[in-house]
């Protein structure tokens, strides 16, 4: 049976991560993929995309069981925001050649979104909707929250 993420302290594993780029008569190509410099701490199975976000955009809003990610802004900048139950990251992504590894386990939101920003998810799953936790009051119980944190989503306690 394979641990919770929630019961422990993820937000330590969060990266960012350069993608290598082949530069060709000074066109760039981005390449992510699983072979020997393993570049990614997991494997591939889906990949999504957010597009046409108007600036006041809110995306997000959940955990994981299992899904390990990378979301890279591939167009435009938006900030990610993380929190585990404990510590807090901010990370801002606004270059199409480095992305940010998010593990499970670990609440993120989506937010101040340049208008027309483009966002990729690499995911490690398939979709389920099994593998979210959308309610925030079920996250800070599975991890026991440890110091509080209000998130942007719209919570009423
Ligand atoms: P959701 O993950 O909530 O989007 P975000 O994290 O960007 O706010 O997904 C929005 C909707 O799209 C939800 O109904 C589930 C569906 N969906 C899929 O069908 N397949 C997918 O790969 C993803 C990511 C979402």
């Amino acid at each position: 049976m394979i641990e919770d993420p929630h019961t422990k302290p993820m937000i330590g594993h969060a990266a960012v991560i350069k993608v290598p780029a082949v530069k060709n008569d000074g066109i760039a190509t981005y390449g992510i993929d699983n072979s020997v410099d393993r570049l990614l701490p997991f494997q591939v199975r889906r990949v999504f995309y957010i597009f046409d976000t108007p600036s006041h955009a809110f995306r997000g809003g959940h955990s994981h069981f299992e899904s390990h990610e990378l979301i890279v802004a591939l167009h435009g900048s938006f900030t990610v925001e993380l929190y585990d139950g404990d510590r807090r990251l901010s990370q801002r992504l606004n270059k199409p050649n480095e992305g940010l590894f998010v593990p499970p386990g670990i609440w993120r939101e989506m937010t101040e979104f340049t208008r027309g920003a483009v966002c990729m998810v690499l995911s490690s799953i398939e979709y389920s909707e099994d593998d979210y936790v959308r309610d925030y009051r079920k996250f800070l119980e599975l991890t026991s929250c440890k110091r509080p944190w209000l998130p942007r989503k719209d919570i009423r306690f």
